[in-house]
C-alpha cells in the first residue's frame, strides 16, 4: 500500500510538483477511494488512489486494477470529446493517478439537490454518454482494452440485479435474465457508474468523472443508470422539472444511437432501470436520501410492475409517477 508520502514523492517524480511541503486535501464524496486537491504550480490537480476495500455500510471488496481501467476510460472519452473528461497528467503506483483539478464546477448532484434542474444539461448529459457508445461500438481494440466482466459483475451485476434477485422469489427470473443478457451482450465501453454524483457542471458542458466500473459491454446500463438517480430524485423533490430533466437525458441519448436499432437499446435500458429503481429502494447500495416510507413505496411499487411489464426508457420515464396521491 503506498503512503501519502510515497504519492507526495511520486508526484515530485513525475514533474507535477516541486521541492518543499505539498499538502495533500482530502476532497468530500468518495466511499471506494481516496481523493485529493494538491496545489501545484501549473494550478490545482487531483490525485486518486483506488482503496481495496470501499466504504459502504455492507462489505464490497474490488480489484484495485479499477484504477487503471478508469484512467483508460477518461483518456477515450477525451479522445472522443476533450470537454467531457479530465485531462489525466500521470500514472502513479498502486493503480492511483493525477488529473487536472476542473476549479468552480459544482457536482451535478448538488445542483438537483439544491432545486437547480436543467433540463438542457441533462441533454447534454445524454449526447457526451451516446458519444462515447457511438465511438466505441463493436470496436475490437476497445473492447480489449476493457476485460473488465468480473470486476462489472462484482460492482454492478451482483448488488444491483442479483442481490434483489436472492430475497425476492418472485422477480428473481426476470432479474436473473436481465442480468445474464447484461453480462452476455458485448456492444460499446460502458462508464458504469454515471450517477449525477459523478458529473461535474462546468461552463462548457457535462464533465464525467469516476470511471472505475467501466466494462465492454451493454450500452443500456449507462442510460438506465443515469435515468434511475434523476427518478429517484424525482420521487424525492416532488420536482416535475426532474421527470422533464430525465426525458431530455433521454431524448438527446435516443438522437445520439447509430450503432444498432434504437428501439432494442431502449427497451434493455428500460428493463435494467426498473431492476435499478429497485435496488436503490431494496438492494445492496440503498440510495441514502430515501428515507421516507412513502417515496420508497412509490419508487418499489413502480420498479416492481415495471419488472413484470418492462417498457422502454422513453416510456417508462413519461409515465414515472412522483406520488400516488
Ligand atoms: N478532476 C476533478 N476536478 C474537480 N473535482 C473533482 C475532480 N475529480 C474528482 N473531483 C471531486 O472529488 C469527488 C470524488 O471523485 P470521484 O472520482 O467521484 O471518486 P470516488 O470514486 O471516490 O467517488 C467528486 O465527486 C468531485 O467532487
Ligand atoms: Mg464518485
Amino acid at each position: 500500500m503506498t503512503t501519502d508520502a510515497d504519492i507526495v514523492d511520486e508526484l515530485r517524480a513525475a514533474g507535477l510538483v516541486g521541492e518543499g511541503d505539498i499538502a495533500l486535501t482530502p476532497l468530500t464524496g468518495g466511499v471506494s477511494c481516496d481523493v485529493w486537491k494538491v496545489e501545484t504550480p501549473s494550478g490545482p490537480i487531483v490525485v486518486k488512489r483506488p482503496l481495496p476495500q470501499l466504504r459502504v455500510a455492507a462489505e464490497w471488496h474490488a480489484p484495485v486494477e479499477r484504477g487503471t481501467s478508469e484512467v483508460r476510460w477518461l483518456r477515450r472519452a477525451r479522445g472522443v470529446d476533450p470537454k467531457i473528461a479530465p485531462e489525466v497528467l500521470a500514472e502513479l503506483a498502486g493503480h492511483a493517478f493525477a488529473m487536472r483539478f476542473l476549479p468552480g464546477c459544482p457536482v451535478w448532484k448538488d445542483e438537483l439537490m439544491a432545486g437547480r434542474v436543467d433540463a438542457g444539461f441533462a441533454g447534454e448529459v445524454g449526447r457526451g454518454i451516446a458519444a462515447v457508445h457511438a465511438a466505441t461500438a463493436h470496436n475490437e481494440g476497445d473492447r480489449a482494452d476493457f476485460p473488465n466482466d468480473e470486476m462489472f459483475r462484482a460492482l454492478r451485476v451482483d448488488p444491483f440485479l442479483l442481490y434483489v434477485a436472492r430475497h425476492d422469489a418472485e422477480l428473481a427470473p426476470a432479474l436473473e435474465a436481465l442480468a445474464a443478457d447484461l453480462s452476455g451482450r458485448k456492444i460499446a465501453l460502458v462508464h458504469g457508474d454515471v450517477s449525477p454524483k459523478n458529473i461535474l457542471v462546468s461552463a462548457d458542458g457535462p464533465v464525467f468523472l469516476d470511471a472505475e466500473c467501466a466494462v465492454y459491454g451493454d450500452p443500456a446500463f449507462d442510460i438506465a443508470f443515469c435515468t434511475t438517480h434523476l427518478l429517484l430524485k424525482a420521487v424525492w423533490s416532488g420536482d416535475a422539472r426532474l421527470n422533464e430533466a430525465a426525458a431530455a437525458l433521454v431524448a438527446a441519448y435516443r438522437a445520439g444511437i447509430d450503432w444498432e436499432d434504437a428501439g432494442g437499446v431502449l427497451l434493455r435500458a428500460g428493463k435494467l432501470t426498473a431492476a435499478l429503481l429497485l435496488a436503490r429502494v431494496e438492494g445492496k447500495s440503498p440510495a441514502p436520501y430515501l428515507t421516507d416510507p412513502g417515496h420508497k413505496h412509490v419508487i418499489r411499487d413502480q420498479a416492481r410492475a415495471l419488472i413484470r411489464a418492462p417498457q422502454p426508457v422513453d416510456a417508462l420515464v413519461a409515465n414515472w409517477k412522483r406520488t400516488f396521491a
